[in-house]
């Protein structure tokens, strides 16, 4: 029988799910360490996903990336995050070795539709990289490495923030403690299982970018008052989910949406995400909504696309609603999600140098 392995190479594929915040992180109390200036509170997706896959390359001078099939050059200045992001690993990741990587990185939601795919981007990256430096076949092996959920959740934080709460399924709270900040899973995805029926209203990058955003709030007069109320709110929005409180919840996360929106327009530079006709889709909306045709309530980031969250049992039906009033709005389904998943392909060398591929743990 032929054994003796030679040498083992290998790829690390993570699947990590986008998050949609109920209660937002707008603000940045230290852009250096990415402290948020307050709570947030999400629900992981199901359907919005980034998967990446990571291949150690032995010789290689540097790191290579491919987006949704197409090579990206690392150096060019729309993919410096990404390559500050791979530095910032290495330098948190000290004692593991860290060779340069092949990154292959798809977004499984339409490409160029406005849907927000830095918390999925910057989180596969992240397990990814992360995988295919410590050959772990799993996130549970992962653990065993000393790089537990948590670990990973703040490293992934580093490259953009609301990527920290795409680690754990259900609802997630980012919690700003002092100066610092920590990221916990608060209820799990069957606790509650929510629909989000995301309209696609525009598919332009945005102009503006919620980094820039992020620096630019603090100049609102809206801001501070925004703060103080933000405890408030979050209690108010633990008890909902806890208790299952749709309407309670509905009407919270639309006033919490258009507070975000309001410190974005009252900021200098205002950042506007939003446009006119956001504005007349968010008030038909409420309209349909109390003539008791739609049991639905909307959020928004930092794009004009609107969130209508719902209960999943209505979600046929506020689709359909939607699909006949506003034929021309593009409607993507998506779900209360479980979290990310990492596996490991392994290509194993033997004796006479012919290999096979040995599939980890989905
Ligand atoms: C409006 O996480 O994209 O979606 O940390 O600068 O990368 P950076 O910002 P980012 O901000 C997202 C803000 C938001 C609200 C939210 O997701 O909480």
């Amino acid at each position: 029988m032929t054994q003796m392995k030679k040498s083992t190479q290998g790829t690390a594929t993570a699947t990590v799910p986008s998050n949609i915040a109920l209660l937002k992180y707008w603000g940045k109390s230290d852009e250096n360490h990415q402290i948020p200036a307050n709570d947030s509170l999400s629900m992981t997706l199901k359907n919005a996903v980034t998967t990446t896959s990571a291949t150690v390359l032995p010789n290689a001078m540097g790191d290579r990336f491919e987006l949704n099939g197409e090579e990206r050059d690392l150096h060019a200045p729309a993919n410096s995050k990404i390559l500050k992001h791979l530095s910032v690993l290495r330098e948190h990741l000290h004692g593991l070795e860290t060779p340069y990587l092949s990154i292959e990185s798809q977004n499984h939601f339409p490409t160029g539709c406005g849907i927000a795919s830095s918390a999925s981007g910057f989180g596969a990256l992240t397990l990814a990289a992360v995988g295919a430096w410590t050959q772990a076949h799993s996130i549970e092996e992962l653990a065993q490495h000393g790089l537990s959920l948590q670990r990973l959740a703040h490293l992934a934080r580093l490259g953009s923030g609301s990527a920290g709460r795409s680690f754990w399924g259900g609802y997630v709270h980012w919690e700003k403690v002092d100066e610092a900040c920590s990221l916990s899973p608060m209820f799990s995805a069957d606790y509650w299982p929510l629909a989000d029926i995301i309209m696609i209203i525009s598919k332009e990058e945005k102009k503006i970018s919620s980094s820039a955003g992020h620096r630019s709030a603090w100049t609102s007069p809206l801001f501070r008052p925004r703060l103080s109320g933000i405890p408030a709110k979050l209690n108010a929005l633990k008890l909902f989910i806890r208790d299952r409180q749709f309407t309670a919840l509905g009407a919270l996360i639309e006033q919490e949406a258009l507070d975000m929106h309001a410190v974005m327009l009252s900021s200098t530079p205002p950042a506007k995400y939003i446009d006119e006709q956001t504005g007349e889709l968010l008030a038909w909306v409420r309209e349909q909504r109390q003539l008791g045709k739609l049991p639905a309530y909307f959020t928004l980031d930092a794009g004009p696309n609107i969130h209508l969250i719902c209960e999943v049992q209505n979600a046929a039906a506020v689709t359909a609603y939607l699909a006949k009033h506003l034929p021309h709005v593009t409607l993507l389904a998506d779900e209360t999600g479980t979290g990310p998943t990492l596996h490991w392909e392994s290509e194993t060398f033997d004796q006479n140098n012919s290999h096979q591929n040995t599939r980890g743990e989905p």
